[in-house]
């Protein structure tokens, strides 16, 4: 698995150093490196403040029936801070704090921040695995991160350790199935530009001869509205060069969740070729369009009936073989944190404990 995962460290670079799981800390290392290389997308010569779609986290607050001001809210691995910025810029009595393991990143989020003269967003360079903070947080939003990680369990259990008794965290990550034709062109563009490994700015020449690109609404949502080319650039580079990349299925994200000591784990929004949606594990006939329901998934009674009839966990892989979701956004709590959720997320729960 990690061979599949892991991009090529290259002849003769220095990865030599002894630990507990040292594709985790040559992977990480590698990982703030080239997001050092490649600020995330957002960044656009901090001439612009960035704007983009906080549709994921608000369908969530809307759903649990609570407002955002006077909540605290974490960005795990924010990136240039484009949605830390806009959340807090959108949210004046909300509390945001980004942290990210790229200091590039963080430089550029600090830039977003004095130009937009905000004072309830705070930046610091912190890896998941490390970050820990004294105020608890309500919501820890954490998008496109953990499948960099080869410790995702520890991060995880970083980030729900920063968690209120009510708070709920948030994880959106690339799914296996749906990740699958990335993985395999990730693997050619590796055999191709071995001896280039952690070169990135050389290997992006491969990108080009192979003629790769990434729709910009392949993810349905974060997206702004310009695609500039270094922008396009930016999300090819992240597509196909990024040193570590490892998709979940939804079995790995309850596995992990359960050994960071999450109580439950709901699957919410479900990304495929058609955007991304809220997930309902419900027979409905009249689901609105922004929602994907059982009956839509498995027209067939006889199957549902039988999908019925299984454990959750069952019944979830059964779904993302039909699916094969390019990414998945999952919800998990302690105990406390169940009562406030919706009832469409409690039919998606999964007990942990
Ligand atoms: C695909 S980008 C997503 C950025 C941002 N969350 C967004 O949605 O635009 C992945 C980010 O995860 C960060 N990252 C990767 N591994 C990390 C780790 N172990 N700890 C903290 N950040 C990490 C990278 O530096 C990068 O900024």
């Amino acid at each position: 698995m990690v061979s599949a995962c892991v991009m090529a460290v290259g002849k003769g670079r220095d990865v030599g150093h002894t630990s507990v799981d040292p594709v985790g800390d040559v992977a990480a290392r590698l990982v703030s490196e080239f997001y050092d290389a490649f600020p995330q997308r957002y960044a656009r010569g901090m001439q612009e403040i960035p704007e983009v779609d906080l549709a994921p986290i608000s369908v969530l607050i809307r759903e649990a029936s609570y407002s955002f001001d006077g909540l605290r809210v974490l960005d795990a691995g924010c990136g240039t801070g484009a949605q830390a910025t806009s959340l807090a810029r959108q949210n004046p009595l909300t509390t945001v704090v980004g942290f990210d393991c790229s200091a590039k990143s963080i430089a550029v989020a600090r830039q977003s921040q004095l130009l937009a003269g905000l004072n309830n967003v705070a930046f610091s360079v912190s890896s998941c695995e490390a970050f820990s903070s004294e105020d608890p947080f309500d919501l820890v939003w954490c998008n496109g991160v953990l499948h960099h990680i080869g410790m995702p369990a520890k991060a995880l259990g970083a980030l729900h350790k920063c968690l209120t008794a009510k708070g709920v965290a948030a994880i959106w990550v690339l799914h296996r199935y749906g990740h699958r034709d990335i993985m395999l062109k990730r693997e050619l563009v590796q055999r191709l530009s071995y001896s280039e490994a952690g070169d990135w700015k050389t290997q992006v020449r491969w990108l080009d001869e192979l003629n790769l690109s990434i729709p910009a609404d392949r993810y349905g949502h974060n997206q702004l509205g310009e695609d500039t080319e270094s922008v396009a650039q930016t999300r090819k580079a992240d597509a196909f060069l990024t040193p570590y990349l490892c998709p979940w299925t939804f079995a790995d994200a309850l596995a992990h969740a359960k050994q960071a000591g999450f109580s439950w784990l709901a699957i919410d929004q479900v990304t495929t070729e058609k955007g991304t949606r809220l997930l309902a594990l419900t027979s409905e006939d009249d689901a609105p369009p922004w929602v994907t329901s059982l009956t839509e998934v498995f027209p067939s009674a006889l199957v549902r009936r039988r999908l019925g009839e299984l454990p959750i966990a069952e019944r979830l892989a059964c779904i993302e073989l039909e699916m094969r979701p390019r990414g998945f956004l999952f919800l998990a709590g302690s105990e406390d944190s169940f009562a406030q959720c919706s009832p469409r997320i409690r039919a998606n729960t999964c007990r942990l404990l």
